[in-house]
């Protein structure tokens, strides 16, 4: 062979390869996003997306380590190598996917509202939130946040950095509303029943996926083929049975 002249254009850097090669699957994710990813009492991750992130590495033949992150600042911290993938639960949105790439969606979701129990029966979708004498709570740059900027824009939004914090305002009956994704709130909603109400119908149409650096088709290659085997094979239906459905 005549070496570099004649060389193929090197191919991006594929994150499969550096997790093979490492022996570890660094997953990304914020952990309080309920059944997804959770802190038990003995202090370890469990949860659907916890439960995937070791089918996938189990699979590959590599160890997985859980790197919780803000969420606020989950993709800076994929695209500056912090760990391999997200796994969080993140929806897919245009805007996001200009900065990375998206497995095949694995769940689909959208946004519901937890009242403050007082307001059960005035309110009754989101238009009806759409005024300043309303406060509501998101999470700090979730797809919540965004659906209230864009589709409930005249309501007092008020921005938290974790979950527990927006919730526990609602309870106290401090905030009027909580807009976040349809499986966290009907878990809130039913272990809170004396303090709020849940409007269950989702308002937004939200796909989930992994998320992963651009450019890396080796990576998203594997995980869509991996992901359409166990959507085939039923093991993706006893995980979403175990996290969703008991
Ligand atoms: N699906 C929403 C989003 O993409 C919320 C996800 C929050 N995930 C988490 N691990 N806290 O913004």
């Amino acid at each position: 062979a005549c070496g570099m002249a004649n060389a193929a254009p090197s191919a991006a850097p594929s994150t499969l390869d550096a997790v093979l090669d490492r022996g570890v699957l660094r997953v990304g994710f914020d952990a309080g996003y309920q059944p997804f990813e959770m802190t038990n009492k003995q202090g370890k991750y469990i949860g659907f997306d916890v439960d995937l992130a070791k089918m996938v590495a189990k699979e590959m033949g590599v160890k997985v380590e859980f790197v919780n992150t803000a969420w606020d600042g989950i993709i800076p911290a994929l695209l500056t190598d912090k760990f391999d993938v997200i796994m969080g639960g993140m929806t897919v949105t245009p805007q996001r996917n200009l900065r990375v790439n998206f497995a095949d969606p694995y769940i689909v979701v959208g946004q519901t509202i937890v009242l403050r129990k007082d307001l059960a029966g005035s309110i009754k979708s989101y238009q009806d939130l759409n005024d300043p004498k309303f406060k509501i709570a998101v999470k700090l740059g979730t797809t919540g946040e965004q659906a209230v900027k864009r589709m409930i824009p005249k309501a007092t939004l008020l921005q938290y950095e974790t979950q527990d914090d927006a919730k526990l305002e609602v309870i106290n009956g401090k905030v009027d509303a909580f807009i976040y994704d349809l499986p966290y709130n009907a878990i809130f909603a039913s272990e809170n029943k004396g303090a709020v109400v849940h409007l269950a119908t989702p308002f937004t149409f939200e796909p989930l996926a992994w998320a992963i650096r651009k450019g890396d088709q080796d990576t998203l290659n594997w995980m869509n083929n991996y992901l359409r085997q166990i959507k085939g094979d039923g093991s993706y239906d006893r995980l979403y049975q175990k996290w969703f459905e008991s």
